[in-house]
C-alpha cells in the first residue's frame, strides 16, 4: 500500500549511496549516545570520533547495517522471511554487548538520516512508514538477543 511506495520511493536514490547516508546515522548515533563507539573494539586507537568514523573497519559496519534496510525495504511484502537471519543478528550483538535499547536509537538516527537526506520529502506518514518497519525489524533482533 501507501507505506510500501513512501519506503521504496525514498530508499531508491539513498540505498546507492549506502555509506555516506549510514555514516550521517551513526554520526548522530554517537552524538545521541558516545559510549556506544567504545562497542567496535577496533576504535579503541581513535584520535577523536571522526576518525573513527572513517576507519575500514567502522564503515564496513555501516555497509552491513545499509544491506540490512535494503534487505527490509526488498522485502517489505514478506518481512518474516528475514526473521532467521534477524534473530541471529541480534543474538549476535548480544554477545558483542550491545544492548536493545540501543537498537531504538539507531532507529532515532535512521530517522535523522532521512530528515537530513529528504528534506521536504520527509513527511509524517514518510516517517511513520519507516517507524513501522524498522521496529519489525528490530523486534526481531530483540527477540533473538533475549533467546
Ligand atoms: C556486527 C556493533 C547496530 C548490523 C556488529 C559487530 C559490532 C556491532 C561490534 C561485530 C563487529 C563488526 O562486524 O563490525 C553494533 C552497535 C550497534 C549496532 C554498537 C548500535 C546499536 C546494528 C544494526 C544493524 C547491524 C541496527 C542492522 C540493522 C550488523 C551486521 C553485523 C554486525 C549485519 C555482522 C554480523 C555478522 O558477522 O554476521 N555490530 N551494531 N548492527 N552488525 Fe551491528
Amino acid at each position: 500500500g501507501k507505506e510500501k511506495e513512501l519506503i521504496r520511493g525514498s530508499w531508491e536514490s539513498l540505498g546507492k549511496n549506502k555509506v555516506p547516508h549510514g555514516v550521517i546515522m551513526f554520526s548522530r548515533l554517537f552524538e545521541l549516545d558516545p559510549a556506544l563507539l567504545t562497542l567496535f573494539h577496533y576504535t579503541t586507537n581513535c584520535g577523536s570520533s571522526q576518525d573513527c568514523l572513517s576507519s575500514p573497519e567502522f564503515l564496513e559496519h555501516v555497509t552491513k547495517v545499509m544491506l540490512v534496510i535494503d534487505a527490509a525495504v526488498s522485502h517489505l511484502d514478506d518481512l518474516h522471511t528475514l526473521e532467521d537471519f534477524l534473530l541471529n543478528l541480534g543474538r549476535k550483538h548480544q554477545a558483542v554487548g550491545v544492548n536493545t535499547q540501543s537498537f531504538a536509537m539507531v532507529g532515532e538516527s535512521l530517522l535523522y538520516m532521512l530528515q537530513c537526506s529528504l528534506g521536504q520529502g520527509y513527511t509524517a506518514p514518510l516517517r511513520q512508514a519507516w517507524l513501522n518497519m524498522y521496529s519489525i525489524v528490530v523486534a526481531a533482533m530483540s527477540r533473538g538477543w533475549a533467546e
